[in-house]
């Protein structure tokens, strides 16, 4: 039996791994630690809270005793790290949360671990998993490689860059066993509606106006959560101590292209005269420092550790649309509350 802690198995990737893990792993003791932000949602994990090899801790990673405290009474055999402010316009606007929570909670962990394993670390990993973002922006050309230097743009890449560099430092200084993934944008089932995919849907649904930063022309590299989480299944199974792995599904869209395939997928599904939810497009104000274009050479990951994405990105999208249609429940909760507040701050500007 290994005892394996997930943090910020509430949110969006996270409670994709979760699950995974549960209903893989039977042997494993899965301990989920979550603050419960406007995030973190237990719901996402209904159909696995009853399961005898699952426990769920609402703890703050902020909080470095209560770290240590549950490293000792737990004495985990491995974590895997997911917990963190995630959202790059929150990170405009409250730069300090993400300091916090990314770089002094990793750390935190990073403490834990080391002070509980000693010098007992066989078997033991602390994996930490990242961004594409870290890398900064590319031009028309090349992807990145897990050579590519760090150059963070938003205050959300460059909180994560700091973590990535703590955990690879704790590595290089103390022998601590610790693996980096670094993923590219992720989309799939219980995404929290402020990312670009559940907005838009959720707002075409609705008949609201779909907000597009700039001229659309940015570039993301997309892949399904359900993939990323057999990635880290894999990496943490597989991988190699020391090593970074890039994770990316080859699926390059600008912006504009993806958002009028989503409408157009609607409609269909809504019943809506075919162009009907295009109307719905407004060009606002772009995003701060907004990165051009991210695209992941994802190359060692499928040539040392066998992965490739399971699913092409239409089938993924098409998907994806009908969980978001077929929980509306869900939705409503979740942009219940705070989200229209958050909501107004974020667009009512631009
Ligand atoms: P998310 O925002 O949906 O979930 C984050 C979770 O962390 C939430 O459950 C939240 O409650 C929890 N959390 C936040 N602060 C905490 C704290 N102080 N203590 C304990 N728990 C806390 O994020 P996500 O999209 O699922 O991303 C998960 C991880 O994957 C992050 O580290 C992110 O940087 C990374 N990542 C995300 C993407 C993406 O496209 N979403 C791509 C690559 C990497
Ligand atoms: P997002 O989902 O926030 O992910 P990230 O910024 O981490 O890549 O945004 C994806 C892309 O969509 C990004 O180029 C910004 C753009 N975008 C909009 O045009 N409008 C929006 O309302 C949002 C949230 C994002």
């Amino acid at each position: 039996m290994k005892t394996i802690l997930i943090t910020g198995g509430a949110g969006f990737i996270g409670s994709h791994v979760v699950r995974l893990f549960v209903n893989k792993y039977p042997n494993y003791r899965i301990v989920n630690l979550d603050k419960l932000t406007y995030a973190g949602n237990l719901a996402n994990l209904k159909d696995v809270e009853e399961c005898a090899n699952y426990e769920f801790v609402k703890g703050d990673i902020v909080n470095g005793e209560a770290m240590l405290s549950l490293f000792r009474q737990y004495q985990f055999d491995g974590v895997i790290h997911l917990a963190a402010e995630s959202h790059v316009d929150r990170s405009i606007s409250n730069p300090t949360e993400f300091v916090f929570t990314n770089v002094i909670g990793t750390v935190n962990l990073l403490n834990a671990a080391r002070a509980i394993w000693k010098d007992n670390r066989d078997d033991k990993l602390f994996y930490h998993i990242s961004t594409d973002e870290v890398y900064g922006s590319l031009g028309k050309e090349g992807m990145f490689t897990e050579t590519t230097k760090y150059d963070p743009h938003s205050p959300y890449s460059a909180s994560k860059a700091s973590s990535d560099h703590f955990v690879r430092a704790y590595c290089d200084t103390f022998g601590l066993p610790t693996l980096v993934s670094n993923c590219s944008n992720n989309y799939g089932s219980y995404q929290f509606p402020e990312k670009l995919i559940p907005l838009f849907i959720h707002n075409i649904r609705n008949k609201k106006p779909l907000p597009v930063y700039g001229k659309g022309e940015n570039i993301r590299d997309w892949l399904w959560v359900e993939d990323h989480a057999r990635a880290i299944d894999v990496i943490f199974h597989q991988g190699t101590v020391g090593e970074t792995y890039n994770i990316g599904g080859h699926n390059e869209w600008t912006n504009i292209d993806l958002i009028k395939l989503m409408c157009a997928v609607m409609d269909r599904k809504l019943g809506r005269a075919s162009g009907e939810s295009e109307k719905l497009i407004t060009y606002v104000k772009d995003r701060a420092g907004h990165d051009l274009r991210y695209a992941i050479d994802s190359t060692k990951l499928q040539n040392e550790l066998g992965w490739v994405p399971s699913i092409q990105f239409e089938e993924g999208l098409e998907k994806t649309i009908d969980w978001y249609l077929d929980n509306e429940a869900w939705l409503e909760n979740v942009t219940s509350g705070d989200y229209q507040k958050y909501y107004e701050e974020q667009y009512s500007k631009r």
